[in-house]
């Protein structure tokens, strides 16, 4: 039977800096975003700062145990607060510009050397406080006061993660690359297994291409290719809306944050956890390995972003068979391109 093979996106979409500044309002200020892992906070005053799509964002531990987000934004004259990174803040989180000082709730606590002013009242001043929600040991924020909750909106993944043991993960290390690619490009090549055969030598070899599926289940995906013996990537392998990959491998688990730095860049912010008692020659296998498929695919999307830029191509069609993955996404960047 015959089935229909939709239009791909336009490539003007993938260089255009208003498009970008829609996506960041529309999508990243609307979705729930993984952050980081509890384990990241294991005393009050402990933090994680990272920038997301532009917006600077921070999450603390607070005197009552609580992680709450905020944008790491001060609210006197948007000096920054905390370095982006992991740390530990002593009881406030203080402005690095004129030393505003905030409790760990939030709460503009003293606004330094300010002088008497009438109609200022720091009450009105406290952090702009953001969602947190947390998944199974992970952090997500989200931006928009009026998104569905997180448990909601992740249910049909977790569906699917239950019987993995990710409690048994531990937070090991970060790894980040660069590259010159629109975030949607990178991601709808994670999303298809099209590609395999040509672009990942080594994984075609563990892996039947032939027979990969992408299951939608939205707000995610579900991979699923044939494994053949040894293959590290054996696990779930799995995508969550708008840009987060989750790779679960035989001993460990890789989280890759697909995030853009701006209309023509990404970048791949990945945390890789691990048992605790597992060997440190174990957790360089997997790591290597994605090392490699990740060089591959960098390669094959700045190439396809220098052909989008370049202005020849502007649509084609996508495979029925290998992209109705890809086909749900871009049908979610448009619909979110034309809420107001
Ligand atoms: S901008 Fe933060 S104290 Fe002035
Ligand atoms: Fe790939």
């Amino acid at each position: 039977m015959r089935q229909f093979a939709p239009e791909t996106l336009d490539a003007a979409l993938y260089r255009a800096p208003a498009q970008y500044e829609i996506e960041r309002r529309n999508i990243f200020g609307r979705s729930w975003l993984l952050f980081a892992h509890e384990s990241q906070f294991a005393e009050a005053g402990h933090y994680v700062a990272t920038s997301v799509a532009g917006y600077p964002l921070i999450v603390v531990r607070g005197e009552d145990g609580t992680l709450r987000a905020f944008h790491n934004v001060c609210r006197h004259r948007a000096g920054p607060l905390a370095e982006d990174g992991e740390g530990r803040c002593e009881g406030q989180i203080v402005c690095r510009y004129h030393g505003w000082r905030y409790a760990l709730d939030g709460r503009l606590a003293n606004a330094r050397d300010f002088g008497p002013a009438e109609g200022f009242d720091p009450r009105a001043f406290g952090l702009f406080a953001l969602r947190c929600e947390i998944w199974r040991g992970f952090v997500f924020v989200n931006m928009d006061a009026e998104a569905q909750s997180l448990s909601e909106t992740i249910a049909p993944l977790d569906e699917r993660a239950r019987e993995l043991p990710l409690e048994n993960f531990r937070f090991w290390r970060r790894q980040t690359h660069e590259l010159r690619c629109n975030w949607k490009n990178y991601v709808e090549n994670y999303l298809e297994g099209y590609h395999v055969p040509l672009v990942h030598p080594t994984l075609n070899e563990q892996i039947d291409a032939a027979h990969y599926t992408v299951e939608v289940v939205p707000p995610a995906m579900i991979h699923w290719a044939p494994p053949r013996d040894g293959a590290p990537m054996s696990g779930l392998w799995a995508w969550l809306w708008p840009c987060l990959g989750i790779n679960v491998y035989k001993d460990g688990l890789m989280m890759e944050r697909m995030w853009p730095l701006g209309h023509d860049r990404t970048v791949l912010d990945y945390l890789f956890f691990f048992p605790e008692d597992l060997a440190p020659a174990d957790r360089e296998r997997p790591m290597q390995s994605s090392g490699v498929i990740t060089a591959e695919d960098v390669r094959i999307t700045e190439a396809v972003q220098r052909n989008l830029d370049a202005g020849i191509y502007s649509t084609g069609r996508l495979s029925p068979r290998h992209e109705m993955g890809v086909a749900w996404f871009q049908s979610q960047v448009l619909s979110a391109t034309r809420q107001p």
